[in-house]
């Protein structure tokens, strides 16, 4: 089956607890995404997802700090727009529409970010 988001090797960050979150946070998007659910069961994923997003980008924002990171502020927005992004359409939520955006949004964001910004801390950290 067409997973939402397909893993690819230019995600590597070769920051293994970043790989790693990146890794989990895929599985957990795609299977969630893999079944349409009735809305409260949704809602309730959607909540799982924004939380581990969240707790994912304190770990990169850590590091960030951690490292006095050129880009921290840039890269924080990024982290800040995609939750943002997410709390407002799961608070709208109410058809199979919005879900779709979610999907496309999420699959964009994360093919995006992962390859520019993710990517580009490991190679200034490393
Ligand atoms: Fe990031
Ligand atoms: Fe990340």
């Amino acid at each position: 089956m067409m997973q939402l988001i397909e893993w690819r090797d230019a995600f590597c960050t070769g920051i293994s607890g970043v790989d790693y979150e990146h890794e989990e946070l895929i599985k957990l998007i795609n299977s969630v995404f893999s079944k349409s659910r009735g809305k409260t069961s949704m809602v309730n994923s959607l909540n799982e997802i924004y939380a581990e997003i969240a707790g994912h980008f304190m770990l990169e924002e850590q590091i960030m700090k951690h490292e006095k990171y050129d880009q921290y502020e840039e890269h924080r927005k990024d982290h800040a727009r995609l939750l943002e992004d997410i709390g407002a359409i799961t608070d709208s939520y109410e058809s199979d529409e919005d879900i779709e955006k979610l999907k496309q949004l999420m699959n964009e964001w994360f093919v995006v970010h992962f390859q520019t910004h993710d990517a580009r801390l490991h190679r200034l950290i490393d």
